[in-house]
C-alpha cells in the first residue's frame, strides 16, 4: 500500500469577502480553486454530538469540506498514522485525497458540514471495511 501524507493535509484557507459597511463576510469558490472539477455537492446537519459519520476511504473521489457552520473534528487515517483536525470556520476547507480513511466526529450543536466532491454518488468508489483499506492497493 501507497500511504498517502497525512501530514501534508491542511486547512487552506476560502476567499473571504468582508463587507466594509458590517454587513457581514460572503466567501467564494471559483470555478479551478479546487484540484478537481466539482461534480457533486452535499451537506450534512443534525448530527448528534455522539454520533460519527464517515467511517470510509475513496478508491478516486476527492473532496472538500467545509463547516459552514458549528464545528466538528476530521480524523484522517492513512493505514499507519492518524491525525485530527477541527474546522470551525466557514472560510477554512479540508482537502481530503483519495486513499485517506476519515471519520467525522465531535460535531457541535447546528454543525452543517459541507462537501465538494469530484465525482458523482458511486457505491463502488468506497472502501467502507477498514481492513480491506489496510490491505487495498492504492
Ligand atoms: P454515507 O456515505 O454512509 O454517509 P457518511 O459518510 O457521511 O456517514 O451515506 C449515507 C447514505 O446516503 C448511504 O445510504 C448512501 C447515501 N448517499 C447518497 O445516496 N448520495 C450521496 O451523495 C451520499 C454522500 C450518500
Amino acid at each position: 500500500m501507497q500511504y498517502i501524507n497525512i501530514d501534508k493535509i491542511a486547512l487552506t484557507e476560502i476567499t473571504k469577502i468582508s463587507d466594509p459597511d458590517g454587513r457581514g463576510n460572503l466567501s467564494v469558490i471559483e470555478k479551478d480553486v479546487l484540484p478537481f472539477e466539482i461534480k457533486r455537492v452535499y451537506y450534512l446537519y443534525d448530527v448528534p454530538s455522539d454520533s460519527s459519520r464517515g467511517g470510509h476511504a475513496h478508491k478516486e473521489l476527492k473532496q472538500f469540506l467545509i463547516a459552514l457552520s458549528g464545528s466538528f473534528d476530521v480524523v484522517l487515517d492513512n493505514g499507519k498514522t492518524r491525525r485530527s483536525i477541527t474546522l470551525n470556520r466557514p472560510n477554512k476547507g479540508l482537502l481530503i485525497p483519495s486513499g485517506v480513511w476519515r471519520e467525522l466526529e465531535n460535531f457541535s450543536a447546528g454543525a452543517v458540514c459541507l462537501s465538494l466532491v469530484s465525482a458523482e454518488y458511486d457505491e463502488t468508489d468506497y472502501i467502507r471495511n477498514y481492513d480491506e483499506f489496510k490491505t487495498f492497493e492504492f
